[in-house]
């Protein structure tokens, strides 16, 4: 399957958007990509570093929520396919500070449907075969208790402005398919982790503190459940969606890799000790292990049940949890000039000065 498309990739320049990049460059070449990305704290172009400009790539620095710029894309670019990574992603911040959620989250995603409708529906073009990929989270899920799985029928219950704003955007989206026929799909996709991961998420942010021999805060008792996924697999999944996804249809994504979030850090500072050798005075990494006081409202456990994407589309994780954890901190060891521009916010000095 590796027809032409030309495909709006929006947010391509945070973690999973950049990681879809550098995926469909490898193994989808007659896939071309316009990747429309705001460059929040969270875009950085070095991401993208290997992928250039021409037939088959293209960047436009820009807000999913300019209804102008989004409809003038879909016209001079031919948009037959768009998939949506494009939000505020992080859990903590949209306690804090909601109203960036609301706005890219829900007021983004309905510029984008508006923008698709009435380009696909405009009845003055041929676009065959177009699809609205809307990429989410399991978290809108809510919580689970100590047993059960999410499956794509489980009922909306988001707890976090995050995931109530994700699962607005996942109703939006619906309510286009059923409303107006558009071709949309979405994924709900478990805790994702890997390269350019930003060093505000769990992972990244335990490699970067006990690399540096710093604190590691652990939320609570740290007996939090995530189900994660190696990034590659997860986009893996998305390319597999568009080959061979049905409109209207919603897919779970996971990665069958349940872990306390106390199993996470642990693992990590046993690799590091590992790979570096043990802090200065001789003890291990666990040593730093802080626990601090609990995120409000923090979800106890995810868990997704992938089996349809299994049956239907054949898709499966390919990464363990041990072999992805060993891959990702390779990778932060090999790359720390990224984790030092991004941690001293110098990575936002290379592109002011290209899109000043
Ligand atoms: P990220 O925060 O790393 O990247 C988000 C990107 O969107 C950034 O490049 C940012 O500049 C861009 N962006 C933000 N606001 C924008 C706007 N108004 N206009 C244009 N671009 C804008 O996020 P991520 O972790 O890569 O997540 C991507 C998508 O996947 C999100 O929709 C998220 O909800 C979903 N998701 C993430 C995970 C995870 O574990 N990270 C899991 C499941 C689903
Ligand atoms: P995070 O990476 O923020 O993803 P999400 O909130 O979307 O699941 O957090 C993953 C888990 O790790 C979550 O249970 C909160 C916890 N956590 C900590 O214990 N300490 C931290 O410093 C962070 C950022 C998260």
């Amino acid at each position: 399957m590796d027809n032409q498309r030309n495909i709006l990739v929006t947010g391509g320049c945070g973690f999973i958007g950049s990681n879809f990049i550098h995926l469909v460059a490898g193994i989808r070449p007659n896939w071309r990509l316009v990747n429309l990305d705001l460059l929040t704290y969270a875009g950085n172009l070095k991401n993208l570093e290997g992928i250039d400009e021409g037939r088959g790539y293209r960047f436009v620095k820009g807000d999913i929520c300019d209804q102008a710029l989004v409809n003038s894309l879909f016209k001079r670019e031919r948009i037959d396919t768009v998939v949506h990574f494009a939000a505020e992603s992080h859990v903590d911040r949209s306690i804090v500070d909601p109203d960036a959620f609301i706005r890219t989250n829900i007021f983004g995603t309905f510029t984008l449907l508006e923008a698709a409708r009435s380009y696909w529906q405009g009845g003055t073009n041929t676009i065959a075969k177009p699809i609205f990929l809307h990429v989410s989270t399991d978290e809108v899920f809510g919580s689970l208790g100590e047993s059960g799985y999410f499956t794509e029928t489980t009922p909306y219950d988001p707890r976090s402005p995050y995931s109530a704003s994700k699962a607005s955007s996942d109703h939006l989206a619906s309510a286009y398919f059923h409303t107006y026929g558009l071709p949309v799909i979405i994924t709900n996709c478990s805790n994702n982790y890997g390269p350019y991961q930003f060093p505000e998420k769990l992972i990244p942010l335990i490699f970067n503190n006990g690399r540096n021999g710093k604190e590691l805060p652990v939320y609570g008792d740290g007996k939090n459940i995530r189900d994660w996924l190696y990034v590659t697999d997860h986009c893996q999944a998305v390319v597999e969606v568009i080959d061979r996804g049905s409109s209207g249809r919603t897919y779970n994504i996971g990665g069958n890799n349940e872990k306390t979030n106390i199993e996470v850090v642990t693992l990590i500072c046993e690799m590091l000790d590992a790979k570096i050798g043990p802090l200065p005075d001789g003890r291990s990494r666990n040593s730093l292990i802080t626990f601090v006081t609990d995120r409000l409202g923090h979800d106890r456990r995810y868990a997704i049940d992938s089996s349809r994407l299994k049956e239907e589309i054949g898709w499966q994780p390919s990464v363990s949890f041990e072999q992805g954890i060993e891959m990702t901190i390779d990778w932060y060891l090999a790359n720390q000039e990224w984790l030092a521009t991004v941690i001293d916010g110098s990575y936002q000095d290379y592109y002011k000065k290209m899109y000043a």
